[in-house]
């Protein structure tokens, strides 16, 4: 079988294709034939050497995967053995197969495509934790999504114009027509706009109750201050950080500093009524039964046509610098994906 390690911190170009024999499944586990890889940022943060969480390198990154059950192991129900599935994988998801607990797994329903199904843990279940989960989004208010053409970005999109909320996204020009037509009510272009003097004046002055926030740095500082009374602020990652397709000291710097350390205190936010809060799904794996029971009402909104993944480009194996690179140049409406 195939894997692609990241071999050492750098640009795209350090992924490489590499060998392995196939993995045998432990008791409890399961072997999955992958059809198709999740591409996530945050694989490119540990590419950057940015990402605390991820293996030292050389590793091989990946948090999901979808393909056929070939191979079960002891105390797994052999019943699995040629199902077609999906799985949340703790690192090691672009290979062309993977060990993966059973309680990660998740059957694939008749219809669901390996693609489809790749790209839906990740993005569907962040998402979910956000609007849902924690952020609490009801019918008729407001939620500004930050890099709404990306692969949460679309999905928290959709999931927010299924809960009857309106969406204001921030996103690259190019990507606005596409967006509208998926639902985003209004957008922005952060490159050229303030995105805070532009949401204050789509909102006439009030502000909004929920900002989806992955940006980080000075960005918080400004989603906060954009809140409406009983307005919460979710973040959830610093691709701030990422300015350049290698690490830059400069920007981590500019990202931290930025970090409005002290504008969200006890006081301050009781006297604005306004909420913050913090979501990384990637330390949510204690919390397995929980992020699976999500997991299942987001396969009944799928088989009502509500989740719905947009698949923005799906690259061979071996081209896994090019869809690093693709996601980078900001390229992406969607889910970038791996396929054998
Ligand atoms: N905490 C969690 O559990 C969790 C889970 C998933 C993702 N995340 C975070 O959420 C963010 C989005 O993830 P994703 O997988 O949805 O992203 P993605 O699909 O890879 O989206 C990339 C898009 O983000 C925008 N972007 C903003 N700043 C960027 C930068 N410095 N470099 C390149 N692109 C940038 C670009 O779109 P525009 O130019 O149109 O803005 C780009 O097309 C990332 O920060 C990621 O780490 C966190």
């Amino acid at each position: 079988m195939r894997q692609i390690w990241i071999t050492r911190a750098g640009p795209p170009e350090v992924l490489e294709v590499k060998e392995a024999p196939d993995p045998q499944p432990k008791a409890g586990q399961v072997r999955i034939r992958v059809e198709a890889s999740g591409v996530n940022f945050a694989d490119i943060l540990g590419r950057m050497g940015l990402y605390p969480d991820m293996p030292p390198i050389p590793v091989v990154p990946g948090y999901e995967v979808a393909g056929r059950v070939d191979a079960v192991g002891d105390g797994v129900d052999p019943v699995w053995a040629g199902r077609d599935v999906f799985a949340m994988t703790r690192f090691g998801g672009y290979a062309d197969a993977v060990c993966v607990p059973i309680n990660q797994l998740f059957a694939r329903p008749a219809g669901m495509s390996a693609p489809e199904a790749a790209a839906i843990p990740v993005n569907y279940f962040t998402a979910w934790q956000l609007l849902v989960v924690m952020g609490s989004l009801k019918r008729g208010e407001t939620v500004l999504v930050h890099s709404v053409g990306g692969g949460v970005g679309v999905a928290a999109a959709r999931i927010a114009k299924h809960l009857g909320a309106r969406v204001i996204g921030t996103a690259s020009a190019g990507k606005h027509a596409e967006l509208r037509a998926i639902g985003v009510d209004d957008l922005i272009d952060y490159r050229t706009e303030d995105f805070e003097t532009r949401t204050r004046e789509l909102t006439n002055g009030r502000g909004v109750e929920l900002v989806l926030d992955a940006v980080g740095g000075d960005s918080w500082k400004k989603g906060y201050r954009i809140l409406a009374p009983t307005g919460r602020l979710g973040m959830f990652g610093v691709s701030a950080a990422a300015s350049g397709k290698e690490r830059s000291v400069v920007a981590f710097l500019r990202m931290l500093t930025g970090i409005p350390w002290f504008q969200f205190n006890p006081l301050s936010l009781i006297n604005a009524n306004k909420g913050v809060f913090g979501v990384n799904l990637g330390h949510m794996w204690r919390e397995l039964d929980r992020v699976r029971g999500w997991g299942d009402q987001l396969l009944e909104l799928w088989a009502q046509g509500v989740v719905k993944p947009k698949i923005a480009r799906s690259f061979k194996f071996e081209e896994a610098e090019q869809a690093h690179h693709f996601i980078q140049d900001r390229r992406n409406i969607g889910k970038v994906l791996l396929v054998s």
